[in-house]
C-alpha cells in the first residue's frame, strides 16, 4: 500500500457527505458494505453515489457516471477502500482509472483479504494520488460501514442491544406486565431499526412471555429484505403455537438451539416451519458466541437483540454487545420482584461497567434514547 499525505479540510468535509450517502444503503446493502462516494473538481461537487445492494453498481462508478467528463482530473472521496476484484460488478479501481480521477481519498480500509490495501496499491501504482484518512475521519468512515466491518473482522454480526426500561431500571412489573413501558415514538423507532437490520433476536424467555412477531411494522421495508427473526433458545422449547410460527409473516424464523437440545423438539420446530441452527455449546456465554457465529455464517451482519434481561445480561457479561440502544421511560415501576433490565453477573466495580463512549441522547416523545458504542468498529489498518 502506498498512500501518502492527509486529506485537506475540504476533503474531510466531503468525507462527511460521503458518510451521509453511505447511510442511504442501510437496510438493503447487506451483505455488501454501505459505501458512499463524492467527486469534486475545483471545489465543486460533480458526482455523488452510494451502494444500494448486491448486484447493483458500487458507489464509486455511480458517482463517476454522474460526474461524466468532469471526473477527469478530479478528486474522489469514498468512505471505504475501492474494490479491486471482479465480483457481481467490475473492479472499482479500474472504473476510477478509466475515468482519469487524479486523487482518491479513502475513509477506511477494506478488511477482506481480497481487497485489503490492494485497492490503494493498484491506484497508487497507476499514478493516482491516494490518501487514507486517519483519526476521527477514519472512525467516522468505519462507522458508516460498521456492520460489514464487524462481520468481516470477527465472523459475527454487529450486535445492537435494545432495551426499554423505567427510571428505576425495570423492564416489567412484578406480575410480568410490560405493555407499554415506552411510548409510541420509541416503539416506532424500534420498528425502523428492525427494518434496517439483517436479524432481530430475543431470548426464549421473552418469546414465551410476550409471544412477539418481531416484524417491522408501519415502516417501509424493501421486498425480500425483511429481517430474519431469531430466538435464542438453548433447549429448543419455543412453543409450537407461538405467533412466530403460526402467524403469517414474510420473514423466516430461526431458532438457535444448544448442543443438548432434544432432537425431537428440534424436528418439531423444523416441521412447524422454523429453521434451526445448533451450536456446539449447550448454554452460557459459549452458546451466545456460537449463536452469533451461526448468524455470521448466514451472512447476517447486523442483529438487533431485544432482550430479555437474562440474554441482555449474558451478552453484556460476555462483552458481545457492540451498540447499546437504551430507552428510558418516565415511569417508576418499583417493587422487589420487578425484573431489572440486565441480569447475569454484572460489574464488580463501576470503573469496569460497560459504559457508552460519547452517547447520542435523543428525546423520543416522552422517552429518552441513550445510544452508542460499547466496542469500537474493527479497524483494518490496525
Ligand atoms: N422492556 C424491555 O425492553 C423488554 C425486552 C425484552 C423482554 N422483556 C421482558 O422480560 C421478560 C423475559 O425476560 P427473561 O430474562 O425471562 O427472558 P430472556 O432473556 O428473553 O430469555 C431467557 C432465556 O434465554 C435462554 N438463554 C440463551 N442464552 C443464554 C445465556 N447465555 N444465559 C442464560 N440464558 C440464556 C435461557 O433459556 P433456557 O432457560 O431454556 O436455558 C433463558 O432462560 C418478559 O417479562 C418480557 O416481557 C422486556
Amino acid at each position: 500500500m502506498t498512500a501518502t499525505g492527509r486529506p485537506t479540510a475540504a476533503e474531510r468535509a466531503l468525507l462527511i457527505r460521503a458518510c451521509e450517502l453511505a447511510a442511504r444503503g442501510v437496510g438493503t446493502v447487506s451483505p455488501n458494505p454501505s459505501v458512499g462516494a463524492v467527486i469534486a473538481r475545483g471545489g465543486e461537487v460533480v458526482g455523488e453515489g452510494w451502494h444500494a445492494g448486491p448486484g447493483l453498481a458500487h458507489a464509486e462508478p455511480v458517482a463517476i457516471a454522474q460526474a461524466g467528463d468532469a471526473a477527469h482530473g478530479a478528486t474522489l472521496v469514498c468512505t471505504l477502500e475501492p474494490c479491486s476484484h471482479t465480483g457481481r460488478t467490475g473492479p472499482c479501481t479500474q472504473a476510477i482509472l478509466d475515468a482519469g480521477i487524479a486523487r482518491v481519498v479513502v475513509g477506511a480500509l477494506d478488511p477482506l483479504e481480497r481487497t485489503r490495501g490492494e485497492g490503494v496499491r493498484i491506484l497508487a501504482a497507476a499514478g493516482v494520488e491516494v490518501v487514507v484518512a486517519d483519526g476521527a475521519d477514519a472512525a467516522r468512515a468505519r462507522e458508516a460501514a460498521s456492520a460489514f466491518l464487524t462481520w468481516a473482522a470477527s465472523g459475527r454480526p454487529e450486535v445492537t442491544l435494545k432495551m426499554a426500561a423505567s427510571l428505576d431500571g425495570r423492564v416489567a412489573t412484578r406480575s410480568g406486565d410490560t405493555r407499554w413501558i415506552s411510548g409510541p415514538e420509541a416503539r416506532a423507532r424500534v420498528h425502523r431499526w428492525r427494518a434496517d437490520m439483517d436479524a432481530v433476536a430475543v431470548g426464549i424467555g421473552t418469546a414465551v412471555a410476550d409471544d412477539p412477531m418481531l416484524t417491522a411494522r408501519d415502516v417501509d421495508v424493501a421486498v425480500g429484505r425483511e429481517a430474519l427473526r431469531v430466538v435464542l433458545d438453548p433447549h429448543a422449547r419455543l412453543p409450537l403455537g407461538s405467533a412466530l410460527l403460526v402467524a403469517p409473516a414474510a420473514a423466516p424464523v430461526l431458532v438457535v438451539a444448544g448442543a443438548d437440545a432434544d432432537p425431537a423438539r428440534v424436528d418439531a420446530l423444523r416441521a412447524a416451519g422454523a429453521q434451526v441452527d445448533l451450536t456446539d455449546a449447550a448454554h452460557g456465554a459459549s452458546f451466545l458466541g456460537g449463536a452469533l457465529e451461526a448468524l455470521g455464517n448466514r451472512e447476517v451482519q447486523s442483529v438487533l437483540v431485544e432482550g430479555g434481561p437474562t440474554v441482555a445480561g449474558a451478552l453484556l457479561d460476555a462483552g458481545l454487545v457492540d451498540v447499546l440502544a437504551w430507552v428510558v421511560a418516565p415511569v417508576v415501576i418499583g417493587g422487589d420482584g420487578a425484573p431489572v433490565a440486565a441480569r447475569g453477573i454484572g460489574a464488580d466495580r463501576i470503573a469496569d461497567a460497560p459504559r457508552v463512549a460519547a452517547p447520542r441522547i435523543e428525546r423520543l416523545g416522552d422517552d429518552v434514547l441513550v445510544m452508542g458504542r460499547l466496542r469500537p468498529v474493527p479497524d483494518a489498518a490496525a
